[in-house]
């Protein structure tokens, strides 16, 4: 028969069966059982969704969420094997905070696979910073590498971030969007860099040979009395400055980049420093006068500009240590000839050159026309002068 309760009010309820303890244990075990596997669903899907939030996000290793796609394929003909790797997705420009300390040039720089130039000019730091404590990192190195002078080295197509903050400050950074167009890519088999090796890059073989197309001619440009190759002010005996021209003192990114190939010189236990950089055409002209009283014209052409065709009215160029002879082959000069090209320099009058240039070997004369430039001038060789690159002379009329 069964068992009524009915000290419930009245209300009917549902009569109790007796079970055994067995069958109570078990029942206790298939519980624990679906317990353990609503626990276990719930784990896995959990993991799932932060995985994917992520790679939404960004991760330590890849904030910028940058996409990396690899592909393998295999020719017929030779039956081996070629990798090609491919990185898409765009990034957003970088919102810096002014909080930052940081003033940057731009935010936003552009490069072809193998180029390699400045991620930006800073021109403020953070309180207590200076250019001596730069740190600077790249979001992605297959991308694009970054040493520690900011100059980056553009390694494959896509777009990532360069970072610069202060050793004295880390919480402290500014980020200058990447964006590197071509083909191909550059197999970068060190990301070590060394004094003399700044971009820590051993080889620079790719995949598939991408040959840099062969730059045109730039524009040949004349404002204002002045004569541009492209972006470049050209001062020689062809092509002079009014005498109007007068920046006031050296211009300011020539100081800047000055200032830091000095530090990295000094880093290198090298000391280098300024005997005389900017010159009005006025002062020019005391100088050149002086040397023809003493030497005659045809010999003060020799070395000393006519005033309005000295690199030193356009406060572009430094005459570093020594302005003598005596400079040649101290360790300095073999610094400055080795180095002045990764801060935008390049030694204007090389030895060998007098009859391309118009003067005599001046290991001391540098003159700044940003790192594009210079690393063209430094491709092409020791003694490569900026007439010869832009096919120009140097000759008084
Ligand atoms: N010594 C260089 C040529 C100048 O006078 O500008
Ligand atoms: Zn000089």
């Amino acid at each position: 028969m069964d068992n009524y309760d009915n000290n419930s009010g009245g209300n009917y309820q549902r009569p109790r069966k007796k079970v055994s303890r067995d069958t109570l244990r078990k029942r206790q075990i298939g519980g624990l059982c679906v317990i353990a596997f609503i626990v276990l669903m719930i784990v896995i899907v959990t993991a799932k969704a932060c995985s994917k939030d992520s790679v939404k996000k960004g991760g330590d290793k890849n904030p910028t969420g940058t996409t990396t796609a690899t592909s393998t394929t295999t020719p017929d003909a030779s039956n081996s094997t070629i990798t090609t790797t491919t990185t898409s997705a765009t990034i957003p420009e970088p919102t810096n905070s002014p909080d930052s300390g940081f003033k940057l040039s731009r935010t936003t720089a552009y490069y072809t696979v193998g180029q390699s130039d400045y991620a930006a000019i800073i021109s403020e730091y953070p309180s207590g910073s200076s250019e001596a404590d730069e740190v600077w990192t790249s979001s992605d190195t297959k991308i694009a590498t970054v040493n520690n002078l900011g100059m980056v080295t553009a390694i494959a197509p896509g777009e990532c971030y360069i970072t610069v903050s202060t050793s004295k400050d880390p919480t402290k950074e500014a980020m200058i969007k990447v964006v590197v167009s071509g083909s191909g890519g550059i197999t970068q088999t060190s990301t070590t860099g060394t004094a003399g090796n700044p971009n820590g890059l051993v080889n620079t073989t790719t995949a598939e040979p991408q040959p840099m197309a062969e730059a045109p001619a730039p524009p040949k440009i004349n404002m204002n009395g002045v004569h541009y190759e492209g972006n470049t002010l050209i001062v020689n005996k062809s092509y002079s400055l009014p005498d109007s021209y007068d920046p006031g003192g050296l211009e300011a990114t020539t100081q800047t980049w000055f200032n830091k190939l000095v530090q990295g010189a000094a880093k290198d236990g090298i000391n280098i420093y300024n005997s005389s950089g900017y010159r009005s055409y006025g002062y020019q002209r005391q100088i050149y006068d002086n040397y023809v009283s003493i030497y005659g014209t045809d010999t003060a052409d020799t070395f000393s500009a006519r005033p309005g065709h000295s690199e030193h009215q356009t406060g572009m160029a430094i005459d570093c240590n020594i302005i003598s002879d005596e400079f040649a082959g101290t360790p300095e000069a073999k610094w400055l000839a080795e180095h002045c090209h990764e801060y935008g320099f390049i030694i204007r009058y090389p030895q060998g050159k007098q009859n391309i240039t118009g003067y005599k070997y001046e290991p001391w004369h540098i003159r700044y026309v940003g790192t594009e430039i210079s690393y063209r001038i430094h491709e092409l060789g020791e003694t490569a002068t900026l007439e010869e690159l832009f096919n120009i002379d140097s000759k008084y009329k």
